[in-house]
């Protein structure tokens, strides 16, 4: 579901007409709809009001400052994997006690930050990271909640690249390691141990692999608690699969039905950390054909967007549609690959796409390229970051500036001795 629908022939993002805002912004941009944003954190919360659980939007997926406040405005918190997201949390008003502190590597830097800040819960990875956790704590004389992160052994049935589950991903902690770190825990006396953490992957279409999941999360609980556990937190991590193309995930409702009975009778407070299934859908990248190139066996439409603004079919090979801004009456399709103007073979947005026929100055969007799109844009070939708009309703708004040539240099220096 998303808010970006043709009114005669012309491609809109919820009341506002595409191109009216690339007319302002230029090319490429990314657009992102407030209200898909709000709809797809409400499509959880209700789907689960029965338990009241804590969606803490993972917002790894899509950082802005804008998208996070809107995110919270509609009663999420947030998952964060670093300082810099903390940064950005704390900008955007997060209630403390509605973040979650997950990723393998925090150092005691960001430790202290996150205490500091009275987070909800560390999402432990490792017994080094426990025992860095209790350090710090000590030295700041404050107790903290702390959630081992179990890897139950589960494939999620989607690429490899974005399963953490499966017992040989750096993710997690094994079921006997995570009983005896627990069963060791007098040592760690600044941790609280009330939580548990499973996340198994991303874009999982279908309810078995998480159910799978958090059955072997619930029977490891259960012998937690006969070794004299207390865990209040269920933390059931992301990984809600959205449509890029033809696949047809399960919806807020169905994943809810499948998972409910399970942990029915049972008091644990749960927590979800959804990323795509919030934002996925709730974005596009504008992009500008600069040239059209043929040659004996391909046509190539050359945009102005690349690899370097949307990295996720040259990382993992991922599908993004190719929508026309204004629809051409009784155009013919034509077959393309759509490509940016990165000196790599690999810069490729879209493959042998049937698309109606284009022209130099044509514009297109790249549809779902709200999560993992501006987050993972970087300046390769020196390109500054293309800018962000919000829009809401009739309004729309840039919510980051597009990059400057000076921007590019900022913090660059020539030493004397070069
Ligand atoms: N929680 C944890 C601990 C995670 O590692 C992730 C994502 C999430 C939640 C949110 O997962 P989601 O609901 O968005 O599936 N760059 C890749 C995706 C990487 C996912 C990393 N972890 C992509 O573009 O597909």
């Amino acid at each position: 579901m998303h808010d970006f629908h043709y009114l005669n022939h012309e491609l809109y993002c919820e009341d506002v007409k595409v191109s009216d805002i690339v007319k302002k912004t230029g090319t490429p941009a990314y657009i992102y709809s407030y209200k898909t944003i709000v709809e797809h954190i409400q499509k959880i919360q209700k789907a689960f009001a029965s338990v009241k659980p804590l969606v803490c939007f993972a917002m790894k997926a899509n950082s802005n400052l804008a998208v996070i406040k809107a995110a919270v405005k509609a009663g999420a918190g947030l998952d964060i994997v670093s300082v810099g997201e903390l940064f950005r949390a704390k900008q955007a008003d997060c209630d403390p006690q509605k973040i979650v502190f997950a990723g393998v590597g925090k150092t005691a830097e960001e430790i202290a930050e996150a205490i500091h800040y009275g987070i909800l819960l560390f999402n432990v990875e490792s017994g080094p990271e426990l025992e860095s956790i209790n350090a710090v704590a000590a030295k700041l004389k404050k107790k903290v909640n702390v959630s081992l992160r179990v890897n139950p052994g589960v494939d999620p049935h989607t690429h490899h690249h974005i399963a953490t589950g499966k017992a040989e991903s750096k993710f997690g902690i094994d079921l006997e390691t995570a009983k005896e770190l627990f069963r060791n825990r007098k040592k760690l006396s600044f941790l609280n141990f009330c939580a548990i953490h499973v996340h198994i992957g991303s874009q999982i279409t279908i309810g078995e692999p998480f159910v799978e999941a958090f059955q072997k999360v619930l029977a490891f609980v259960s012998e937690l608690e006969k070794m004299g556990a207390r865990i209040k937190y269920l933390n059931l991590g992301g990984g809600l699969g959205v449509i890029y193309d033809n696949e047809n995930p399960q919806t807020a409702d169905q994943f809810a039905k499948k998972i409910l009975p399970l942990f029915k009778g049972k008091k644990f407070q749960l927590i979800f950390e959804p990323g795509r299934f919030i934002v996925g859908n709730a974005g596009i990248l504008v992009t500008e054909v600069i040239y059209i190139k043929k040659t004996n066996v391909k046509n190539f439409a050359i945009i102005d967007a690349a690899m370097n603004d949307l990295i996720r079919p040259s990382l993992y090979g991922a599908f993004h549609g190719v929508w026309p801004l204004s629809e051409k009456d009784k155009a013919r399709k034509l077959v393309y690959d759509v490509v940016g103007p990165i000196c790599e073979s690999g810069d490729v947005l879209a493959k042998d796409r049937h698309i109606q026929e284009l022209g130099a100055g044509d514009q297109v969007a790249l549809m779902t390229a709200g999560a993992y799109g501006f987050v993972m844009s970087s300046n390769y070939n020196s390109r500054p970051r293309i800018c962000e708009v919000m829009v809401k309703g009739k309004k729309f708004a840039v919510i980051r500036k597009r990059e400057t040539l000076q921007s590019l240099i900022a913090g660059e220096s020539i030493p004397s001795f070069v």
